[in-house]
């Protein structure tokens, strides 16, 4: 697999600030950036997502594999033609997310998760991961202020959003290279400085 571009991933748990953090960083880039976000980002990977978010039960299983459903279409089809292209890809959530959410949330075996994620990524992983960290109370408190319609997974208790934020902090400290941790309580101008800064630092990515 040949790339040219960049593959930038914004994670964090609810209420952390990425979509407000994502439309900043495609303005420094004057939007010369592809946006996107899993699970979703195509048409097809979209109608996953309607599944994924639906109110129906959903086993841990059954939404493991409906994300790497989406994330193999989503990558074949956007992300590896764009970064061919050389453009700087941005996507909302990645397989970070998968580790967070279906692993340590909803308990499925690493092993099994970092597997599939495999299958589905078959080896692209991002440039650069920025973690945005926030406890999970203030998080929701957020998401409840805001006019957003909430999806099934924020009604979940505050105990289990704590088990998503644990596991992104776990996959942070395994790969510090990848994953730029960003306190998320700071204000949104200092935590955008700080994107700017790690992307040229790390990637020479500036936008001046
Ligand atoms: P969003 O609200 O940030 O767009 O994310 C949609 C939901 O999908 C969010 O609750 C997290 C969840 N999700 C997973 O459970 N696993 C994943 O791998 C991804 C990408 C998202």
């Amino acid at each position: 697999m040949t790339k040219k571009g960049y593959f930038i991933t914004i994670e964090g748990v609810e209420g952390a600030g990425k979509t407000t953090q994502i439309r900043l960083l495609a303005e420094a880039f004057n939007n010369d950036v592809v946006l996107t976000r899993e699970p979703g980002g195509t048409i097809l990977s979209e109608k996953i997502r309607d599944l994924f978010l639906s109110e129906e039960t959903i086993f841990a299983t059954t939404e493991l594999l409906l994300i790497a459903a989406a994330r193999t279409q989503h990558i074949t089809e956007l992300i590896v033609p764009a970064l061919d292209e050389g453009k700087i890809v941005i996507c909302d959530r990645f397989t970070d997310a998968t580790i967070a959410y279906q692993g340590f949330r909803k308990g499925i075996d690493l092993k099994l998760v970092n597997q599939v994620n495999d299958i589905a990524t078959n080896g692209l992983t991002p440039d650069l991961t920025f973690l945005l960290d926030l406890p999970p109370d203030i998080g929701l408190e957020r998401k409840h202020d805001s006019s957003e319609e909430l999806t099934r997974l924020e009604f979940e208790s505050i105990e289990s959003h704590e088990k998503v934020r644990n596991g992104y902090l776990s996959v942070a400290e395994s790969q510090p290279k990848r994953v730029i941790l960003i306190d998320a309580r700071l204000d949104i101008d200092t935590i955008h400085q700080k994107i700017l800064f790690e992307m040229k630092n790390r990637l020479h990515l500036s936008n001046e």
